[in-house]
């Protein structure tokens, strides 16, 4: 029986020296980061690039997120103030891209970023991505593995069932965060584009002054913020209190019973694990034939509002 995995490459010494060539001859690849698996591409390279946006099926108007292993390479590209150094003092490696001014000779290719005169940054924390990272010249502009609109992989498998065997992924096990980075935006007035684990409180409490969540409509700034997104396939219902056999139920909270259709994001009530746990969910809710969707009330505090954010978009029909 052909093995419908076949493209999932484990990480090891060997693996390393292919996963450095695939992405220097201008390939991609599926990599694992602590947010949730991100197809890679050589920033500056025009080629890897274009395979990434026709891979996603993704607009072009839509930026990447270039990952960096370190600030000094960053450097070379971006301009960075002291409300960066802060944060990134505070935040980095992790979950969160910052949203900065790019160099006038930035190497990074303009489609990368959507021809605009910024750049999101992010530092990702998970050791194979810094592994790879360190090793080669140039950072790797990376949106998450999944066709546009769909939800993020967050397991190899995942990204498999995505692009169906046609591209390979690095196997790092399930993404520990689960939902996509915090994107903050530092050019002009600083404000959170997409919330994730990252809070607007933790941005607070490091640069002293009020952090909005901005869903500006007319720009689309941050398109995790175009309407239909992060969708599983099915419709989705918010805020219910109930939901007949033939729906899955999504739950969170003890007061939960087991069943065929209950889907808990966490027993314990535990908002992290919560995040962990909501694409998994909605995947195997998928790959289970269930028709239809249905949400209790998540708590709207802390990584809560990033659930909620990304629950309310895939809700949109
Ligand atoms: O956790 C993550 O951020 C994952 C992992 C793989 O790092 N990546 C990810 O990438 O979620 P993507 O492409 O799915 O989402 C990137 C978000 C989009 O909403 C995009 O619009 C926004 O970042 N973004 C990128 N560059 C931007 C810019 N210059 N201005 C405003 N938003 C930007
Ligand atoms: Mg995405």
């Amino acid at each position: 029986m052909p093995n419908i995995y076949s493209n999932i490459i484990n990480f090891n010494s060997n693996s390393t020296k292919k996963i450095i060539k695939i992405l220097s001859k201008n390939g991609i690849i599926g990599l694992p980061t602590e947010t949730v698996y991100g197809l890679a591409a050589n920033a500056y390279s025009e080629t890897a690039i274009k395979k990434v946006y026709s891979a996603k099926k993704r607009i072009k108007r839509n930026p990447l997120i270039i990952h960096y292993y370190d600030l000094n390479r960053a450097k070379k590209d971006v301009i960075l103030d002291n409300k960066f150094y802060k944060l990134y003092k505070k935040f980095s490696p992790g979950p969160i891209t910052y949203i900065v001014k790019k160099k006038k000779n930035s190497k990074i290719k303009s489609i990368a970023s959507a021809n605009l005169k910024t750049v999101g940054i992010r530092f990702p924390k998970n050791k194979i991505i810094r592994k790879i990272l360190k090793k080669i010249r140039f950072p790797l502009a990376m949106p998450s593995a999944n066709k546009s609109s769909s939800i993020s992989p967050v397991s190899a498998e995942d990204v498999s069932d995505e692009f169906k065997n046609r591209i390979k992924v690095v196997d790092g096990g399930y993404s520990k965060i689960g939902i996509e980075s915090t994107v903050l935006n530092l050019v002009g007035s600083t404000c959170i584009l997409r919330p994730g684990k990252i809070t607007t409180d933790d941005v607070e409490s490091v640069l002293g002054q009020k952090i909005k969540i901005s869903y500006n409509k007319k720009i689309i700034k941050s398109p995790g913020m175009l309407k239909k997104h992060y969708s599983p396939g099915i419709p989705v219902k918010l805020n219910c209190k109930n939901a007949s056999n033939k729906d899955a139920f999504i739950v969170f909270g003890k007061k939960y019973k087991k069943g065929k259709n209950i889907f808990n994001l966490s027993h314990k009530g535990d908002l992290k694990q919560a995040a962990k746990n909501l694409y998994k969910t909605m995947r195997k809710i998928k790959k289970l034939n269930f028709k239809k969707i249905r949400v209790v009330k998540i708590p709207n505090q802390n990584i809560g509002i990033a659930i909620n954010d990304r629950l309310t978009k895939a809700s949109n029909k």
